[in-house]
Order: C-alpha cells, then sequence, then structure tokens
C-alpha cells in the first residue's frame, strides 16, 4: 500500500537522526525533496556543502555526478544517492576513452572541466569548475595559457565570450537546456512584453542572446529576488520555479516550453527520477550507495579540490 507523504517525510526525519545523515538537494529535485532537505542548492553551493560535512552519511538527492563529487570529497562517509538511474547527458556524453584521446591531441592545454562529467573526466582534469564559477575558473589561467573546456559546449562558449578568450570545446550538451524553443520564447516574450528573461548559460547561443540575465541556478535565483520586474521568463529546469515562488509570493515565473508540445522536455529526466519515497527507500536501505576507485578518486580530488579555493 502506498504509504502517505506525512509518514513518508517522518520516516525520512527518524532516519536522518538514526544515520546521522545529512540530505543534499539540488534545485531540479522536486518540492517536497527541496523542502525536506538540509541544505538546497547549485552546483557549487552543494560541493561546497559536501566539503563541510559533519554527518556519517550524505544523501544526495541530486544526480550521480554531484554525489561522485561528494564522495570524492568524503572518502569515510557513505553517500547515497536515491536512484543509481540519475546520470547526466553531459557526464554521458564524455567517456573515458574518447576524452584522453581528444585531450592527447592539444598536449600544451590545459583542461577545465565542468562538473557535470565523470570521476574519470575529473581525474583526467586540471581544475574543475560549475555554470557559478566557470568565468573565474577560466579567468584564473594565464592569458597565454591555452585551455580545453569540457564537457559542455554551450557553456564553455560562453565562457569564452565573456573573456574574449579562445577556449578548445568539447563537443557535449545537455539535452533538457538545448531544446527549449527559441519560438515558443519570442511567443511568451510578446505575450508578457514587461518580462525580463533569465537563463542557464547551458542553452544554446540563439537563445541566450534574448536573455536579460544569464546564469547558474544560485544566480538565477539571486537575480529574480533582486529584479524590480514582477514577470520573469524562465530559461531552466522548472524544478527551480519551487524556490522562486517561496522567495518571491508575489512574482509571477513563466517557464519556457521545449519545442515537442506533447511531452515535458523542459523537465530533466534523470533529476526527476528521484522521489520521496526514493528517499526513504535508500536511507532505509543505505543503498544504492556510491562508490569511486580509490586511485581514480585521488586524481580527481585535486582539481575539485583546486575549484574550491576559486571565489564564485
Ligand atoms: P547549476 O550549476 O546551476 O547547479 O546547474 C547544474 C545543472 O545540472 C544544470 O543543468
Ligand atoms: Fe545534466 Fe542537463 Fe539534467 Fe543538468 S539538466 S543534470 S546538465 S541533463
Amino acid at each position: 500500500m502506498e504509504q502517505s507523504k506525512n509518514d513518508l517525510i517522518a520516516e525520512i526525519n527518524s532516519l536522518r537522526t538514526e544515520l546521522n545523515a545529512v540530505i543534499l538537494a539540488h534545485y531540479y529535485q522536486e518540492p517536497d525533496i527541496q523542502d525536506i532537505a538540509d541544505h538546497v542548492g547549485d552546483s557549487l553551493a552543494l560541493s561546497h556543502k559536501a566539503a563541510a560535512a559533519e554527518a556519517d552519511v550524505i544523501v544526495f538527492a541530486g544526480v550521480h555526478f554531484m554525489a561522485e563529487t561528494a564522495k570524492i570529497l568524503n572518502p569515510d562517509k557513505q553517500v547515497l544517492l536515491p536512484d543509481l538511474e540519475a546520470g547526466c547527458s553531459l557526464a554521458d556524453g564524455c567517456p573515458e576513452d574518447e576524452f584522453r584521446e581528444f585531450i592527447a591531441k592539444y598536449p600544451d592545454h590545459k583542461v577545465v572541466s565542468y562538473i557535470n562529467c565523470s570521476a574519470s573526466t575529473k581525474a583526467m582534469s586540471d581544475i574543475i569548475c560549475t555554470s557559478g564559477n566557470a568565468v573565474n575558473v577560466v579567468a584564473s589561467f594565464p592569458e597565454g595559457q591555452p585551455l580545453i573546456f569540457a564537457p559542455d559546449k554551450h557553456l564553455g562558449r560562453w565562457c569564452s565570450q565573456q573573456l574574449d578568450r579562445e577556449l578548445v570545446l568539447w563537443d557535449g550538451s545537455c539535452e533538457v537546456h538545448e531544446q527549449f524553443s527559441e519560438q515558443r520564447l519570442v511567443d511568451l516574450m510578446l505575450a508578457h512584453p514587461d518580462a525580463v528573461v533569465t537563463a542557464h548559460p547551458e542553452c544554446t547561443e540563439k537563445l541566450l542572446q534574448y536573455a536579460h540575465h544569464i546564469g547558474s541556478t544560485a544566480s538565477i535565483l539571486d537575480y529574480c529576488r533582486d529584479c524590480e520586474v514582477q514577470e520573469i521568463i524562465v530559461m531552466t529546469e522548472p524544478g527551480i520555479i519551487h524556490q522562486m515562488q517561496k522567495e518571491n509570493p508575489d512574482k509571477k515565473f513563466i517557464t519556457v516550453p521545449g519545442a515537442d508540445e506533447t511531452c515535458n522536455c523542459n523537465e530533466c529526466p534523470y533529476m526527476k527520477l528521484n522521489t520521496l519515497q526514493k528517499l526513504r527507500d535508500c536511507m532505509k536501505n543505505r543503498a544504492p550507495e556510491i562508490l569511486v576507485d580509490e586511485s581514480t578518486r585521488q586524481k580527481a580530488l585535486i582539481p575539485i579540490n583546486r575549484m574550491l579555493q576559486i571565489k564564485r
């Protein structure tokens, strides 16, 4: 028999105490998961929270690369992910062997990798970045230092434009941010002429040209809080609307649909695999657990720690 939401929440709360666990949730998680988490944040904030975690168990309500990063930072803690299938098209689109061959073609280049990649890609990188600090991470290298940026070509291109700096880009993308429809965005802008547009840098260049603000999910939330305009068109995964509406109950947030009207393609299918029930189950069963081979972990830790030293 299906349990009531209140029973599930009560069970998660008692398991959190029993396990001495901390629950971290990304803004793209369903509202109930965001509300029960100890910390809700973007990839960067959650990496800092994972690095500082004092709990014995880290429950990561997000996708695999996020939980894996938490494990790399905390080899002695148990890291749980509600659904092991919660992957990411960027991480999956950068296989270890192909990436090794790619970077071998550019021996003078340093490698900047977006955190949305596997531990083995991180282990081949000089520094990690998130969408919240990518520009500062790239700028931390001297002007003359050639750089590879992987695996998101859209975030890489956006950084390159911000800094007027050439980057060699790996050809990867986010399957969610890549499919926002230009026509439907324009229709929304016409229907809401006073609205501003805010977007995540994983979107295509064509769509980003309409945005008044571009940034990570945390930066988008800051913008929505600070902005005087009452109507905001949001071009990122709609899970973030929950926090926006909580913080700004009087503002109107409008999501941009995907090109295909028959599906909810603007929702991340991986993030949405996690449910309150699976969150409870993973704490109860202490599985699925994230494990990282020790030699890969040690190599991947170095570029992650370098990133954590960089300001946002
Ligand atoms: P943030 O860096 O904004 O958390 O984005 C993560 C992500 O997966 C975006 O699709
Ligand atoms: Fe990966 Fe895109 Fe989902 Fe973010 S929204 S986890 S980048 S597939």
